[in-house]
Parts: C-alpha cells; sequence; structure tokens
C-alpha cells in the first residue's frame, strides 16, 4: 500500500551535488547510515525519483522490479514504490544506498529522441518506516544527511543509448555499514519537484525469459551473438580483463542481407544508439548487465573482448510488465502458430509500464497501437493493469480542450504533437475504456474515465461542427457531423502508399467521419450503461449524424467504389452502413481481396478487422487464404523468412533478403491473432456479457485443428475442434457459473448434420451451462 495521506510524506527531495545542462552525466549514488538498537518488526521503503532508481540495504537489492518509479507524465503523476524491507534491516548500524539513472525523465526518448522531456535534474526522495521490536517508530528520510558522489561505475546511462560502465570505478560496498572510505562522497543537494505523488498500482516490471546465444562469425568478420528470439531487454556477461580494457556491445533485430551486423533498419548509421561500453577493473571475473538501458535485440555484437569468447558466458534476459498469460492458440499450421508467438513476443517487447510501438528506435506511448492492440493483447495476458494506468496517463496527458496526443506520456516532439488528436490514435481515450468494459466486465473503469471520455467527446464535437471555413462539401447536409479539420495518419502505412509530407498534411475526412461517428456510437453505449442518458442520446444523435455524412459523401448506390480496401473494411467493422450497402460493399471487399491475389492491402487502422469483416460476410475460405497466403503483403511471409517478433512494415526484409527502414518489433500487425480466438475457434470475448460467452467457431483453410483457451475473470472457457475422417469434432468446456451461447457452422437447411452432441440444437445454435462438451459434425 502507498501512504493514505500526503501528507505523511517528510522525506526531501535531494539530487546531486552539480549544474545539470546539456550533457550527459554518471549516475548519482546516495548512501546513508543509522543505527537500530533493536531488531525490527515492520520495514516499509517508500521511494522514487526524477529518473529511475534502485535502492539497496545493507548490500542487499531492495525487491526486484526493473526500472522503477515507472513511467508516467511526471509533471503530472509519479508513482512510486512501497517494499517490504524488514529482512533486509538489522540491530545495530544499516546503511541505505540508491543509485539514480536518467531514463524517461531526462534520458532520450521518443521517434526524434528528445531529451530532457521532464527535467535535467535527477532527484531522489525516499521514505523508510521501521517498526522495532518493542514498537517504536523510527524513520529514516532523504534529507541533507544523506551522502553523494558521482564517481561510480555507471559513467553514462540511457533507456535507449545504452550504458559506459568503468567496473574499476565501481563503489564496492557503498551499499554496507562497514563500508569506510566516502572520500568519494560529499553533500546531497536539496531540491524540489512538485507533482502528484501516488503509488504504482501496475503489474510490476520484472527480468522474465533468459536466453543462451550462438556465436557466429558474419562475412565481414565481426563476432555476433545470436540469442535466437527478438525481444526487448538486455544481455548480460561475465568477463575478465585488464584494468581499463574497453568492451562494446551493440545490439541489432536482424542481420543485413548479406548476414552482417546492422542497425541500420532503426538508425540509419548512427552508432550511438543500444550500445554497452564496458571498461574492465583488472580485478578477475566479474558479472555486468545494465541497469538503466534497455535494448530490442536478437544479435549482439561483440567488439574487443579480451582473450577468447565463450558465448555461454552471455545471456540475454527479457524485461517487461510481468503480466500473466492468459490465453493460447495452437493448431496444425506451423508458421500460424509462429506467428502466435511472434506477436505474443511482440506485445512482452513492448509492454513495459506502458504499451509501446517498438522498442527499438521509438519506444514510445503510441495511443492508436494501443487501441487497435487491445483485444488481442487481453487475450494473450492480463492487460488489465497495465492499460488501467495506462488510462490515467492518457487523461494526465489530455489537453484543456479535450484533445489527447498520439504518444502517451509526452515525448516532447513539436512534430508529433502537431498530429494530436489524430482519429484511430486520439479515440483511445474511448476505445480502450469501451473493450477493457466488454471483455473484464469492469463497470468502473467507464465510470472512472468518464470524464476525460467526455472531454474528448466535446473536442471532436467540436471539431466536426465548427471550422466549416475549408469545407470542401457546401452542400452536404450533414456537415455539422462531417470530420474535416485537424491532421491525421489516416489508415497508415498502407502497402501501396509511400510515405511523404503530402500524405501527411492531405485531409483524412473518410477515416475521420468514420471513426466520430464509431466512437461515438461506443460512448454512447457507455454513457447508457452509466446511467448518463442525455449524454448518451447526444453522442447517439453524433453517431448517426456522422453515419449518414459518411452515406452521403461515398456510398453512391448502395456500393462504394474505392482503389483500396480499407475503404470498404472500416465501414462495415464500424456498422456505417445501410443494410441494402452492406452486402454490396462486401462483396466489392472480396472482390479487391481476390484481386490482391489474398495479399493485404490495408494499414493500420483496418488489417485488425479485414478478417473478421470477411468472416461475418461469410467469406470464411477466402479469410483463411489470407492468413494462409505466404507472399508479401502477408503475415506468414516474415514468419517463413525467419521472423521471431511482428514486423512494422511487410517487407521489412524484400523478397532479394534487403534489409528495409523498418523495425522488427512492432505489435501492430500481430492484431490479427484476435481473429484466431474469436473467429477460428469463436472464443468471443467482447459479445457476451457477464457470466456468458458466446461461441463460433469457424473450421476452414488448411488447419485440421484448432486450439483455443482463455483464462477469462470468470473462468477457463476453451474451444478446440479438430477434423478427422471427414468429420468435424468439437470440444467446449464453459466454466463453472458460467453460460455460453454456443453457435456451430451447421444448420439443417444447409444440409449439414449433428451426428452426436448435446439436445436443444436450434439452427445451430445451443445454450450450454458449464461442463465440457463434444460435438461431432459432417465437415
Ligand atoms: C510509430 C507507429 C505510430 C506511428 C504514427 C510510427 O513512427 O512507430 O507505430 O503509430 O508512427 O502513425
Amino acid at each position: 500500500m502507498g501512504l493514505l495521506d500526503p501528507a505523511e510524506w517528510k522525506a526531501k527531495w535531494i539530487a546531486g551535488n552539480y549544474v545539470p545542462k546539456k550533457d550527459r552525466y554518471p549516475s548519482d549514488y546516495f548512501r546513508k547510515t543509522f543505527t537500530l538498537n533493536e531488531q525490527v518488526k515492520k520495514a516499509r521503503l517508500y521511494i522514487t525519483a526524477c529518473g529511475l532508481y534502485e535502492a539497496s540495504i545493507n548490500g542487499h537489492r531492495v525487491g526486484t522490479q526493473c526500472f522503477t518509479p515507472g513511467s508516467t507524465e511526471y509533471n503530472k503523476r509519479l508513482q512510486y514504490q512501497t517494499y517490504d524491507v524488514a529482512e533486509l534491516l538489522r540491530d545495530g548500524m544499516n546503511a541505505m544506498a540508491v543509485v539514480l539513472g536518467d531514463g524517461w525523465f531526462r534520458g532520450q526518448v521518443g521517434p526524434f529522441g528528445s531529451r530532457r522531456v521532464f527535467g535535467a535534474e535527477t532527484k531522489l526522495l525516499a521514505q523508510l518506516e521501521i517498526t522495532t521490536l518493542s514498537g517504536e517508530q523510527i524513520t529514516v528520510v532523504t534529507d541533507d544527511s544523506f551522502m553523494w558522489s558521482n564517481v561510480g561505475a555507471i559513467r553514462e546511462n540511457d533507456l535507449q543509448v545504452g550504458e559506459v560502465y568503468d567496473a574499476a570505478m565501481a563503489l564496492t560496498g557503498y551499499d554496507t555499514p562497514e563500508f569506510e572510505d566516502c572520500s568519494k562522497f560529499g553533500p546531497v543537494k536539496l531540491t524540489e519537484y512538485h507533482t502528484r505523488l501516488v503509488c504504482s498500482n501496475n503489474v510490476p516490471v520484472m527480468e522474465r525469459e533468459h536466453f543462451k546465444p550462438k556465436l557466429i562469425k558474419t562475412p565481414s568478420g565481426e563476432t555476433v551473438l545470436d540469442f535466437g528470439q527478438n525481444m526487448a531487454g538486455y544481455p548480460a556477461f561475465s568477463v575478465s580483463g585488464p584494468k581499463g580494457h574497453a568492451i562494446i556491445l551493440q545490439m541489432a533485430e536482424v542481420l543485413d542481407e548479406d548476414g552482417n551486423f546492422t542497425v541500420r533498419n532503426l538508425v540509419g548509421n548512427k552508432l550511438d544508439f543500444q550500445r554497452i561500453r564496458y571498461i574492465c577493473s583488472g580485478n578477475g571475473k566479474e558479472y555486468y548487465k545494465p541497469k538503466f538501458a534497455i535494448q530490442g535485440f536478437r544479435y549482439v555484437l561483440v567488439k574487443n573482448w579480451p582473450g577468447e569468447l565463450n558465448p555461454d558466458d552471455f545471456e540475454a534476459i527479457a524485461v517487461y510488465s510481468a503480466m500473466e498469460k492468459t490465453g493460447d492458440f495452437t493448431c496444425s499450421h506451423p508458421l500460424v502458430n509462429r506467428l502466435v508467438e511472434n506477436a505474443r513476443w511482440s506485445m512482452k517487447s513492448n509492454f513495459l509500464e506502458v504499451p509501446t510501438d517498438c522498442p527499438t528506435r521509438e519506444r514510445a506511448g503510441w495511443t492508436g497501437d494501443a487501441q487497435l492492440f487491445f483485444e488481442t493483447g487481453s487475450y494473450f495476458m492480463d492487460v488489465a493493469p497495465l492499460y488501467r494506468k495506462y488510462l490515467m496517463d492518457i487523461a494526465d496527458c489530455q489537453g484543456k480542450d479535450g484533445k489527447v496526443p498520439c504518444i502517451v506520456p509526452d515525448v516532447g516532439s513539436k512534430v508529433v504533437s502537431m498530429l494530436d488528436g489524430a482519429v484511430g490514435w486520439a479515440d483511445a481515450i474511448i476505445l480502450i475504456p469501451y473493450r477493457y468494459w466488454k471483455i473484464y466486465g469492469d463497470k468502473d473503469i467507464i465510470k472512472v474515465n468518464y470524464p476525460a471520455m467526455k472531454k474528448y467527446a466535446g473536442f471532436i464535437i467540436d471539431r466536426a461542427t465548427k471550422n466549416r471555413l475549408f469545407s470542401r462539401f457546401k452542400k452536404n447536409p450533414y456537415r455539422q457531423y462531417t470530420y474535416e479539420v485537424g491532421f491525421h495518419w489516416g489508415e497508415w502505412l498502407e502497402p501501396m502508399e509511400n510515405l511523404s509530407l503530402k500524405l501527411l498534411m492531405k485531409p483524412k475526412r473518410e477515416e475521420a467521419t468514420a471513426y466520430f461517428s464509431y466512437t461515438m456510437s461506443c460512448l454512447a453505449e457507455i454513457a447508457d450503461e452509466i446511467g448518463e442518458t442525455a449524454d448518451a442520446k447526444q453522442y447517439r444523435t453524433c453517431a448517426e449524424g456522422a453515419k449518414k455524412a459518411y452515406n452521403y459523401l461515398y456510398v453512391k448506390d448502395n456500393d462504394i467504389v474505392a482503389d483500396r480496401p480499407a475503404k470498404y473494411v472500416r465501414p462495415l467493422a464500424f456498422g456505417l452502413l445501410p443494410e441494402e450497402a452492406r452486402k454490396n460493399v462486401a462483396a466489392s471487399l472480396l472482390a479487391d481481396t481476390k484481386a490482391r491475389n489474398y495479399t493485404i492491402g490495408t494499414g493500420f487502422l483496418s488489417t485488425p478487422f479485414i478478417l473478421p469483416v470477411l468472416t461475418e460476410f461469410g467469406y470464411i475460405d477466402d479469410a483463411y487464404q489470407m492468413l494462409e497466403q505466404e507472399e508479401i503483403p502477408g503475415w506468414l511471409y516474415q514468419v517463413k523468412t525467419g521472423a521471431t517478433t511482428i514486423w512494422e512494415k511487410w517487407d521489412a526484409i524484400d523478397k532479394n533478403g534487403k534489409v528495409k527502414f523498418a523495425s522488427h518489433n512492432h505489435y501492430s500487425y500481430g492484431a490479427v491473432c484476435n481473429w484466431l480466438f474469436r473467429d477460428v475457434c469463436g472464443i468471443r470475448l467482447s459479445d457476451g456479457d457477464e457470466y456468458n460467452y458466446v461461441i463460433v467457431p469457424h473450421p476452414g483453410g488448411d488447419l485440421t485443428y484448432a486450439n483455443a483457451s482463455f483464462r477469462s475473470i470468470w473462468g477457463e472457457v476453451r474451444s478446440n475442434w479438430e477434423i478427422r475422417e471427414d468429420k468435424v469434432h468439437y470440444t467446449i468446456q464453459i466454466p463453472a457459473n458460467t453460460t455460453a451461447k454456443l453457435v456451430l457452422p451447421v444448420s439443417a437447411d444447409k444440409g449439414f448434420q449433428i451426428i452426436q452432441g448435446k439436445d436443444g440444437f436450434d439452427d445451430g445454435q445451443w445454450t450450454l451451462g458449464s461442463g465440457t462438451y463434444e460435438f461431432v459434425t459432417e465437415k
């Protein structure tokens, strides 16, 4: 628990005794000793930093969390952690020590590598509250009794850039009471920081999987370690080298077309990126891993290793928010299984305190990516705490006018902020709580976030109704519902579109008006649910109005004529079309899909919806074909090419093996896995109500079996099917105290037959209570 009243904070902010300007600085090391005359019954350490901290008491690290205090919009809200440290304290002299890193506070962040976004001075605030066995209360707080040094081993540190570590400078034992030579320590500076302190309530960021490497010699003679899995984390190693001997490690996601090391796909030829410079102490074998740097990598280039390199001296450690695994999907198609694991790995690589786009070039909390992946992410792992916190971050970053930034927490980029409020990105403020409520049955989330959602609704209503100056459609009778202003990313990274300034500046009326309608309809449902009926009415009017505007502008003769599939997918997925138009537009989508030979033609916004939409209109075989085709652009091309995470662009490695400028670890296109759970095995999270599932499996494609399980908050639900000798065998498991509506693709009039199963069959639908059921149908 945190401190119940902010007034309970007695600690003072302390900083290193120097005036930081623009350079990079060594880590600050703080230390204090104090005496206890009795054994400890209970002790809590409340601690935070502007920057990152790692604390230790009497030579033992406090806790196992990484990158604390975590990432928030610091000037609005700063998290602290509470640790039970009773075990670490002793009767007698004690020492408490803390080392600080730059982190998100003053380190390099975001797409343009902004620095010092929240300040230039890293600082520490800590309060240790001790109750001794006899009940005496002792409080040790950060103040001018602490000592400070910046001549320790961490000479430079940055989350993106990496670390410079001089082992010979290590202040060995400075966190123990026995440490005597304090000549490198001096007084601290008392300082201030004004923000809201909150106890963190997110899943902790932890070290998770460990990987051992294979040693490779590249064609150009470099020594490279291959850890077999792209991830976010850091390498760790043991080494013994002569004093002053400098080793350089650099981390990369991919080898280039010739098999040589490269970070060109991420930062061009910039050297100062994802690097570790380790200087040996000459004191025998030493172990090192970074404290304040995290990289996206599978490969590590090792330069200047002293003596022969033994790969056993290395490991790579994946680090991410330790969410519990909730769902699994496996099927008979090995490439699809690998795709699922790749998506899960991209999720692991990017869910660190907030969901980010990629763990390398930007590591930024792009709101669009976060909302598009929400449902897929929640099948894979329990994302509830992380998104609940992220929603607070979004609300913290929201403008007074209700505008929502593209990146949360802010990364201080003026270029990006020109697109703040972009549809599909800013809508995260409504779409995330909406899906969260549906999947976790959590009404609180929509209540708590309602004021922020309402503010955003005001912002988009304002945008749609005002600023008619640039309207191209003067005669449009639904002008006040047509969203025509602001800069938007649009569909983003459609394969046929080259990214350009012109494209960014282009009005995105179609995308914006569609999102206006869709987001407003979700908000109307939310408002109704929590009893805000007057608001609900207004939002529904906007949703309907925007729908009419959309039809007026884009639908002719009950059809849409377009040159790209997103223009069909969006209105179908968002329910924007009248019944007469829906079938025609779906048929146009099908024709387009076939004409593209089942390659993907949608961008970030519509790719998650294309297979569900094809399925909804009965084109299930076509949906499977699109999933299973192995050419560019397609999901399995990258798997076939050896990807272990999801690429940002379909041709991140092109047909000639050329490595293009693109991240290899963007979960966005991995949102297709939602379809595997919700349509292939048919576990539909968001369609049911509390204690009631909807299960609609769709066997098909080249798959001979598919198994999905999901540990929902009401229990574990399973849906498996297998084709054996022309029959489909379904096994459905419904947890205790819940029911499910099961819909199988069988119906008497279509000539399908249920061979064996439960009674109560009504044209392919059953209501099942808890238990495990088997059904067998003709294929
Ligand atoms: C990021 C994306 C993000 C996009 C905005 C990119 O640079 O990597 O994932 O959503 O910009 O369109």
